[in-house]
């Protein structure tokens, strides 16, 4: 899934400019227009800009990881128990739950409200026990002692829980259970993280994580009645905690610079356009915090592809009757693109936006421009921690030499309404099938700098995760 950049990048073999740029986004960055195209890279535009690189530095620096934890933990709380999502005959979750509303013998009662709008901020950042079992798999398979105590840490640190398929939604109740629980023993808030990843005709610019909803086969109407509302009954279902939701990655910036590529057609724009703009209208609930994907600097960093991007994202959130909690936008969502500059050895084609923190900034004026302003930022720092492992910005598929990045956390600062670091995508889940053959194969995934042993996107890939332990950066 997620980041294909190739085709932003364009014509990788032009012009190898180096940039400084200063202000990402305003000015120096020449009229890169990044077109559509695929990877054959057509369209990438005008670099005009030169000038000699600056950036800042890659901020290391130890970050908490994560969690406050803490607070005192009252052993008599009672649980609301494991809600059994019974499905019914039409495959629908039944998403009837227990107490899951509140509850908890704190006192007083958990506020869950979010400080200045933040779901991350003072609270508890829910680990999902999804991922903990994983980790625990692999930690099973090594024997170097120092290794297994980094993956013991590896399981303090959220990941997001992702909705790709309709079957998912049955673990749902459990998982949000299972945060509620924690809070009323924390007796301070609580906060789960789920990715919305289901669309029709999803992924419509790669193979590697095409999606089991599609258009011609009833799409729109499978993914509101069988995935978008049973989600929403059981996020009603548990309004007493906080709920961040990133909301269908790659789709918008898709649309921004891909149309026509591929499958990324007219009519799968429009849906793209008009599903998420329903999923952003009925997820629209106080306790949940919707994040758009926004895709990352390698994509829609040029100027013109943010002028775009930022136009889509307002036109989609107008259609979705501008919610109130549409919070902002994700952005780096299962990308390595590193936070600041750092000495990557591609060709960045007069991309004004060397990081993240640029990218964030220059997004932010982008919406300003169109009249959202108020929005906020997360970015996924999960595989960003080192640098210059690849040839190419566009590669997004399980390369080699990753290592998780900053942990988690509320208000880091370094960008424009920045809310948190957040791990989206769990580290050692594969991007996509390596060997060439397989179903679901993308080019991507054979290139020089991908680990070709690789499973299916969403499987776990062990030796992966392996790498992305070791090369931690901050380390574990
Ligand atoms: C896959 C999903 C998976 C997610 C998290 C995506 O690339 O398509 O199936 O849940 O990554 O690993």
């Amino acid at each position: 899934m997620l980041r294909r950049n190739a085709h932003q990048l364009g014509l990788a073999t032009s012009v190898a400019v180096i940039l400084a740029l200063a202000a990402c986004g305003d000015g120096g960055g020449g009229d890169t227009s990044g077109t559509g195209g695929g990877s054959s890279g057509v369209g990438a535009g005008n670099p005009t800009s030169s000038g000699v690189g600056a950036g800042t530095p890659t901020s290391s620096g130890n970050v908490d990881p994560t969690t406050t934890s803490s607070g005192n933990v009252d052993p008599t709380t009672t649980s609301s128990g494991n809600v059994d999502p019974t499905t019914t005959s039409s495959g629908n979750v039944d998403p009837t739950t227990s107490a899951a509303s509140g509850g908890g013998n704190c006192s007083p009662a958990v506020d869950i409200t979010a400080p200045s709008g933040n779901p991350f901020a003072d609270a508890h950042l829910f680990v999902d026990p999804g991922y903990v079992k994983k980790v625990d798999s692999s930690i099973a398979q090594v024997t170097d002692t120092a290794l297994k105590a980094k993956m013991e840490k590896v399981k303090q640190i959220q990941t997001a829980f992702w909705l790709d398929r309709i079957e998912a939604i049955k673990e749902l109740p459990a998982y949000l259970d299972a945060a509620l629980k924690l809070q009323n023993e924390l007796c301070e808030p609580v906060t789960a993280l789920i990715v919305v990843y289901d669309l029709p005709n999803r992924d419509c610019f790669a193979e590697a994580s095409n999606g089991e909803l599609h258009l011609d086969q009833n799409g729109t109407q499978r993914y509101r009645e069988e995935y978008i509302a049973p989600i929403k009954q059981i996020l009603a279902a548990h309004s007493g905690q906080r709920i961040a939701a990133v909301i269908e990655p790659d789709s918008l910036p898709n649309i921004a610079t891909n149309l026509g590529g591929k499958r990324c057609d007219e009519t799968t724009a429009q849906s793209y356009r008009d599903n998420v703009a329903h999923t952003l209208k009925e997820l629209n609930m106080p306790h949940v915090y919707q994040y758009i994907d926004a895709a990352h600097s390698g994509w829609l960093g040029w100027p013109d592809n943010q002028k775009k991007g930022a136009k889509i994202f307002a036109e989609v959130i107008k259609a979705a009757g501008s919610p109130a909690n549409v919070r902002g936008f994700a952005t780096n969502v299962a990308n390595y693109t590193q936070l600041s500059y750092t000495a990557e050895s591609y060709d960045q084609q007069d991309n004004p936006c060397f990081g993240e923190f640029d990218y964030v900034d220059a997004m932010a004026s982008a919406l300003s421009a169109e009249g959202l302003g108020d929005k906020h930022f997360i970015i996924d720092t999960s595989r960003n921690g080192v640098g210059n492992i690849r040839e190419d910005w566009g590669y997004w598929c399980n390369n080699k030499g990753a290592g998780m990045g900053q942990r988690p956390k509320a208000n880091p600062g370094g960008a424009t309404n920045l809310d948190a670091f957040v791990w989206v995508k769990p580290p050692g889940d594969s991007d996509g099938v390596g060997q060439e053959g397989q179903p679901r194969y993308d080019l991507f995934c054979g290139k020089e700098n991908a680990d070709t042993r690789a499973p299916q996107a969403g499987q776990w890939f062990h030796e992966y995760f392996v790498e992305c332990v070791k090369n931690a950066n901050p380390a574990l």
